[in-house]
């Protein structure tokens, strides 16, 4: 019965070795130590051997059966992990292949791109992009620049208010006090963000995007705003542009000026033959025959803002600053030859995908 015993188990050996997957093995397995192989049967039988043989034969058979589940287990985690390896290399995903079927590709919108561009412009400049309050207070939006009490931007009719004291900011220029209440000077910083005025028609939207410009420092002059505004005037509209300053009126800011880049779609005001003007050679519909288009508002920081932050080190006797305002809607309709400002927010298709 010994002798058995040992042929089991070298049977049993011979067949684990010859398993060539877990499938194999398995089969192997219950062949050998399933609950109709011999050798649990012997082992199970034992207690019936006589006295003299129970000993020796229960010792053998168990030892065997032992043995065998040793090598099983150690074949069934060299298996598994062959094939696991196997299936790593075949199923591997090549997550850069395209779709199937292959997906829409979406892109940004125009006035996201636009703000990008011009706050890389201005990033380049060194100045930091600040963001700040939709939701804004008449201190930081009208009293702290210097709107008096009768400007017709605080009526209630032009801007929307939630009480007397909070309304949605109608420009990003509240801005400029929260910057320089957060840090003393020298600051640079843009700020792009929504901005809301209750007006509506082909070049007005009730919301729509502007990016405020605020540089303090000591003796920072008219010119220093001339020259940033000339870079930025390049970048976006071309290397061959002009800037020029006119007179103007902020309540915050002193003196005051409007802005105009020479118009790049026509040379001192005489369109040129082809374009978006149609053919015929005439007034350029873009700058209406003056040569100049009106980009954004500016001028030097009027002292009596400074004074709402003198605290924070913004004495006017110390340093000077130049602001500017933009919006981001114009300029983009300028640059791209678009006629009206309500397709930034139809989500016509037909119309995003042509940037971007
Ligand atoms: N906030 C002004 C507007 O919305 C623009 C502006 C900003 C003018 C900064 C001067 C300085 O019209």
């Amino acid at each position: 019965m010994i002798e058995r015993i040992s042929q089991l188990r070298a049977e049993g050996e011979a067949a684990v070795a010859a398993a060539r997957d877990s499938a194999a093995l398995e089969q192997a397995r219950v062949r050998h130590l399933g609950r109709k192989a011999e050798l649990p049967n012997l082992l199970r039988g034992v207690s019936e051997l006589s006295p003299a043989q129970r000993g020796a034969v229960g010792k053998a058979a168990n030892e065997a059966r032992r043995a065998l589940e040793e090598l099983i287990a150690a074949r069934a985690s060299e298996l598994e992990a062959a094939e696991l390896e196997r299936r790593l290399t075949h199923d591997r995903v090549d997550v850069t292949l395209p779709g199937d079927p292959r997906h829409a590709l979406g892109r940004l919108h125009l006035l996201t791109a636009t703000r990008r561009e011009i706050e890389d412009v201005f990033v380049g400049l060194g100045f930091s992009v600040l963001e700040g309050p939709e939701v804004e207070t008449v201190y930081y939006n009208f009293e702290a620049l210097n709107h008096a009490e009768t400007h017709p931007a605080r009526l209630w009719s032009d801007t929307f208010y939630f009480s007397e004291e909070i309304l949605l900011r109608t420009h990003t220029s509240p801005m400029q006090i929260r910057a320089m209440e957060a840090g003393p000077p020298p600051i640079y910083v843009i700020v792009p963000g929504r901005v809301y005025r209750r007006d509506s028609d082909a070049t007005h939207t009730p919301q729509f995007h502007q990016i405020e410009g605020l540089a303090v420092d000591e003796e920072i002059t008219l010119a220093d705003l001339q020259g940033t505004l000339l870079q930025f005037a390049r970048a976006i509209f071309g290397e061959r542009r002009e800037v020029r300053l006119r007179p103007h009126f902020f309540p915050f800011t002193e003196p005051s000026v409007e802005v105009d880049v020479s118009c790049f779609h026509c040379s001192d005001g005489v369109a040129p033959t082809t374009g978006f003007a149609g053919g015929a050679r005439g007034r350029c519909p873009l700058c209406k025959g003056t040569g100049w288009i009106e980009i954004l508002g500016a001028g030097m920081v009027d002292p009596n803002v400074f004074s709402h932050v003198r605290e924070q080190g913004y004495d006017p006797e110390l340093v000077q600053g130049f602001a500017f305002g933009m919006g981001v809607e114009r300029i983009a309709m300028l640059k791209h030859g678009i006629p009206d400002l309500r397709h930034f927010y139809d989500n016509d298709v037909r119309f995003a995908e042509q940037f971007g």
